[in-house]
This record gives structure tokens, C-alpha cells and sequence, in this order.
């Protein structure tokens, strides 16, 4: 085949719902044909742009946009050093930008090039959170009303009610958290949710790798008899050997891997087969190339993937991940918050949440868009990242 080359790359930033999105555009020598990827880390979207214009670009221009695996290779050993969220979500930004182009130019969604849909729907896991647990429940009685079939429920302040409130990740200073008090409120808010939504509907927490690893065994042990679907991110990545312990003494299915910054570290818990689910955040570990890997290992180990769907990653990197839930055989659940209409506006073609589940347009590529002009209207933020200085009520730095 004639090689389609790299004749340019830019990086856009913008922050349409308040969370940076870091986009990247690649530009072939095939008039109209361009990619697009996800690069999003949002608290230093800065230093991200900075490593794709100042080392990526000139690397790359005037390669063969085909050679997905040759260049991302070429990407993770040209620093030397290698890995880490900022070098990994700048490879992650061309990488899918590669895909984009090779599924377009082959003129098939990109499901199709990863191995064709191996199901009709891609089930997804909403979320309710908020401060009280009557709040959450009314939440979750209205999800499930609309078809959701499964239920990720927490306190939007993990302080618990009468807190301050606000979306998890964009909360105040000073915030505070107690873990004993969040193992009792999670166990009641999560036996409350199960007598009312009956055996159905599945049920996730997520711990958010904030407790210790005794704690967590206890309250998995205590959540056992509720049959969740699983307990989501229960230690820190620091801490990846408890795994071997917490699954000798629960049942609790077990998911892990969206603070995880390069493939080897979920590589490992597959191959011991210490969780259920490997829900990695796509671009903080390299994009497409490494994700497609850890999803065909997980099918090699019996264990299944939950992609992290936040809303600090764009469209474009919730779309390649929905592409891979219906390629791979070990799919599991796809979390998904829902974006604002001012992201829906700036990517056309966002994945759309029906039924429970979340569709794709079909288009050929990834099916997403990037209206630059819709972008600028929403300049990213500079301001300093606060709220992830978690602490316990000692006034003890606590992990995020
Ligand atoms: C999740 C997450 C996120 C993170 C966020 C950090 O499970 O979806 O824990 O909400 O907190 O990605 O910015
Ligand atoms: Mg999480």
C-alpha cells in the first residue's frame, strides 16, 4: 500500500465543562483525511502539549501513518526514560490519532479493524452521587427507570451528608475524609440501594484506593452478601501485593487500574489473575496499542475489562474505548458520567447513552469530531489543582 504520511500535528486545549481536554489533530498527505486522539491528563494538560509539539511533532512528520505499533515504539523508547502520565498521554494523543486514520482510510468504524462487534450493546454502568443517601437513592430509582441496568452509587463528598457537596472531582480545599465513617455510610447507602432496586440491578463503589488495605478487606467482606457487580479501585497502585491477600479473603469481585500509568502494571494483575476487571484510563497508559494488548491478555486470564469512562477524557478516548467493548469477547461494563451539551457541541459524534448503554454513530474512524471553533469559546484552565489535597480528620495528608 502507498504510504499516507504525517505531514502535521497540532494540539488543541479546551475545557468545555470545566475539565481540561487535551485533543490531538494529526494531518496525513491524503487531502481531507486527519485523526484525531485523546491526550487528556487534566492537571498538567500543559506539560502534555508541551511533549507532543516540542518532541513528538518533529519525530514523527513525514512517517508512515499506518505503522501504529512501529511508532508508538518509537514515541515510548525516544525519551529514554519511559512511561509516566505525561510522556504516556502525549503517545496516546497520536496513537489514537493513528487508529482514526487507519479505520477512515480503510472506510469502517473502528470496531471493525480491532475484530468486528462481538455483542449488539455495550452496557453501562451510570452514576448517583450526592451528599445524602435519600438523594442517591432517588437518583438510582430515576436511572433505573430509564434503563440503566447497573448503578455506580457514592457520596459525592466522601465527608459524608451534610457535607460540602460537588461533583467528586472538582470539589473544594480543605476537604476532609474519614474512612471509618465512609465504610459504615457506604455500607448503609449499598444495602439501602440493593432492598430497593431488588437482585437486578448491579451495584459498584468505588473505594478510590482511599483506605487502607485491612479496611478494605473488612468492608468487602461486609458488602459480600449484597453481590455487587464489583468493588472498583480498592488500593492504591503502591500498593498492588494486598491484592494477593484481599482475594484470599473475599469473594467480592474485584476491579482495578484507572490511576495506573503504563500497561505493566495491569499486565501484572492479569497474568496473577487478582481482579475481575482492568478498567484502565486509555490515555494515561498510551492510547489504543496498549489497551487492545491488556483487553486480548485479559481474555488469555479469564478477566474482564470496565474501561474508566470520567469526564476528564474527551470523547474521542470514551468512543475508542466503547470501539474496543465491542471488539473484545471480554468485555464487562463501560462507566460512563454523561458529558454537559457544551462537550456534546465541541465533539460531534459523542457516544450517546440509551437504554443503559452507550452507542456509536458508525462512522469510519472512531466517529468523533473536534469543532475548533466551538473549542476556543472554552480556553482551558491554568488555575492550580486543589482538590486533590485529601485529608483525614487529623489534618493528615490523605492519598486523593
Ligand atoms: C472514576 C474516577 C474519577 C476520578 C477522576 C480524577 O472512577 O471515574 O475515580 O472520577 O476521580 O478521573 O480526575
Ligand atoms: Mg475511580
Amino acid at each position: 500500500m502507498h504510504p499516507i504520511t504525517i505531514t502535521n500535528i497540532s494540539v488543541f486545549l479546551t475545557a468545555p465543562d470545566g475539565q481540561n481536554l487535551v485533543v490531538v489533530k494529526v494531518d496525513t498527505s491524503q487531502l481531507g483525511l486527519f485523526g484525531l486522539g485523546c491526550a487528556t491528563l487534566a492537571y498538567r494538560a500543559f506539560a502534555v502539549k508541551h511533549v507532543i509539539e516540542n518532541s513528538l511533532a518533529p519525530l514523527l512528520l513525514g512517517r508512515d501513518t499506518a505503522q501504529t505499533e512501529e511508532l508508538w515504539r518509537l514515541m515510548h523508547y525516544n525519551a529514554y526514560w519511559r512511561s509516566g502520565p505525561v510522556i504516556n498521554n502525549a503517545i496516546s494523543g497520536v496513537d489514537m490519532a493513528l487508529w482514526d486514520i487507519k479505520a477512515k482510510r480503510a472506510g469502517m468504524p473502528l470496531y471493525d479493524l480491532l475484530g468486528g462487534k462481538c455483542r449488539t450493546r455495550v452496557t453501562a454502568y451510570l452514576h448517583c452521587n450526592d451528599t445524602s443517601q435519600e438523594a442517591i437513592l432517588e437518583q438510582a430509582r430515576q436511572a433505573v427507570a430509564n434503563g440503566c441496568r447497573c448503578v455506580r452509587a457514592g457520596f459525592s463528598n466522601f465527608d459524608g451528608p451534610g457535607g460540602n457537596g460537588g461533583y467528586l472531582c472538582l470539589g473544594q480545599t480543605g476537604r476532609t475524609y474519614d474512612p471509618q465513617r465512609y465504610c459504615k455510610q457506604i455500607l448503609s447507602l449499598m444495602t439501602a440501594l440493593r432492598e430497593m432496586l431488588g437482585d437486578d440491578v448491579g451495584l459498584i463503589t468505588d473505594v478510590h484506593e482511599r483506605l487502607d488495605p485491612p479496611d478494605v478487606i473488612r468492608l468487602a467482606r461486609n458488602l459480600e452478601e449484597l453481590n455487587l457487580f464489583f468493588l472498583e479501585d480498592p488500593l492504591p497502585p503502591e500498593q498492588m501485593d494486598w491484592f494477593e491477600r484481599l482475594r484470599q479473603k473475599t469473594v467480592m469481585p474485584l476491579a482495578m487500574g484507572e490511576s495506573f500509568t503504563h500497561m505493566e502494571q495491569a499486565a501484572q494483575l492479569i497474568e496473577k489473575r487478582r481482579v475481575d476487571y482492568i478498567r484502565c484510563h486509555l490515555s494515561s497508559i498510551g492510547g489504543l496499542t496498549p489497551a487492545r494488548k491488556l483487553g486480548v491478555l485479559g481474555e488469555c486470564f479469564g478477566v474482564k475489562t470496565a474501561w474508566h469512562g470520567s469526564l476528564d477524557m474527551s470523547p474521542i478516548a470514551l468512543a475508542s474505548a466503547v470501539h474496543l467493548d465491542y471488539a473484545l469477547p471480554n468485555f464487562g461494563i463501560q462507566e460512563y458520567y454523561g458529558y454537559g451539551e457544551q462537550t456534546a457541541l465541541v465533539f460531534p459524534g459523542t457516544p450517546a447513552c440509551r437504554d443503559g448503554a452507550l452507542w456509536l454513530n458508525e462512522a469510519p474512524g472512531h466517529g468523533v469530531d473536534f469543532n475548533e471553533r466551538e473549542a476556543q469559546r472554552y480556553p482551558p484552565k491554568e488555575d492550580v489543582t486543589y482538590w486533590t489535597e485529601m485529608r483525614t480528620p487529623d489534618g493528615a495528608l490523605h492519598a486523593p
